[in-house]
């Protein structure tokens, strides 16, 4: 039994989780302990955290008691949904709502709900811009979860809600990494014109929430949103271009045409894009780089994301 606060991670064994475990257990003055909480306590990431020295705990999201018990006797949580896994905003919502539940009734002092904007309060359903989607949302997978933040509001949970970015990791993992287009030229494809998108290396995002819990009052009730870099389309690809010594181009295509890449979701990201780019003032406005290092003086640009991770891009 550890007498450090705990921190139950929601998604420990994943992306945004996982950065912020490891943001914890890197730390060996931690006031924090991680509990780490996963379906699956035999899976190799779950083992790989346990041997870094955090407690591992299943529990299911969809499941309710489950969460419960797995938060009980924690100080704080970081909480998480994982919208790509399933495709539903109403299944992600049930489990959003699992959560919040979940630490109010086990008394947590201190939540951080990683959620992301509801689209519809700058784009409302009948603004013919671009298409509803599943018959209610705008962007599902943003939409969903910021509905949420407030249920986590009127349920009176301690919570600060963290806006977060695109990860650099989606040049990896997401399949938007360069790739030989018919002009036998290597491209980014994104449809956000000539406006800046905001993103961050994925374990900066982990950085930030330890910070934030080691804040404590000071951002409970707080919207904080973090980058590490605000770059366009040909930023990227010419970053690109210099770390792999070969030509990258941008190629900068419409949402509408982004929507029709025919892939699962790409209706949905063509729609996010599109947000991110119309209203785009708002959006980079408040993921602010001064502020997100603050947080995190770690904070890793873009250009130097890539100069560590460059043989991990599957170019094709
Ligand atoms: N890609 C981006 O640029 C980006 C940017 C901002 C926000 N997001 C959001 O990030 C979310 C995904 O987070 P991620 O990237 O960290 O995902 P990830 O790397 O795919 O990991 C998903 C995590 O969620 C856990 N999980 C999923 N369903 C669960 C359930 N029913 N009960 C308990 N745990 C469950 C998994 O744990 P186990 O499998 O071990 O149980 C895993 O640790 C999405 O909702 C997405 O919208 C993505």
């Amino acid at each position: 039994m550890t007498d450090k606060k705990i921190i139950a991670v929601i998604g420990a064994t994943g992306a945004q989780g996982g950065g912020v475990a490891r943001a914890i257990l890197n730390d060996p003055e931690s006031e924090f302990a991680v509990r780490a909480i996963t379906r699956n306590p035999e899976s190799e990431k779950a083992k790989e955290l346990a041997a870094l020295g955090a407690e591992v705990v299943a529990a299911d999201m969809d499941d309710y008691e489950s969460v419960k018990k797995a938060f009980d006797g924690a100080y704080g949580a970081f909480c998480i949904t994982n919208y790509w896994e399933h495709f539903s905003p109403e299944r992600e919502q049930v489990q959003a709502m699992n959560l919040a539940r979940a630490a109010k009734d086990d008394g947590l002092k201190h939540v951080i709900w990683s959620t992301l904007e509801d689209t519809r309060r700058w784009v409302p359903l009948d603004d013919d811009r671009m298409p509803t989607l599943m018959g209610k949302y705008k962007v599902p997978h943003l939409d969903a979860k910021g509905e949420m933040d407030q249920v986590f509001t009127d349920l009176g949970v301690p919570t600060t809600f963290l806006l977060t970015s695109f990860y650099y990791e989606n040049f990896i993992y997401f399949g938007l990494q360069p790739k030989v287009g018919p002009d036998g030229k290597l491209a980014i494809t994104l449809p956000m014109g000539d406006k800046p998108l905001p993103s961050i290396a994925v374990n900066d995002i982990g950085k930030a929430a330890y910070r934030i819990f080691k804040g404590g009052d000071e951002f409970i009730g707080k919207t904080v949103a973090v980058a590490g870099d605000h770059l366009t389309g040909s930023d990227f690809a010419n970053g690109f271009t210099k770390a792999l010594g070969r030509e990258v181009v941008y190629n900068a295509i419409t949402p509408e045409d982004f929507r029709g890449l025919g892939f699962p979701g790409a209706d949905d990201l063509g729609n996010m894009f599109q947000f991110k780019a119309d209203f785009n003032e708002y959006y980079a406005g408040i993921r602010n780089l001064d502020e997100s290092r603050k947080l995190n003086p770690e904070l890793l640009s873009f250009k130097d994301w890539l100069a560590q991770n460059i043989d991990r891009i599957p170019v094709e």
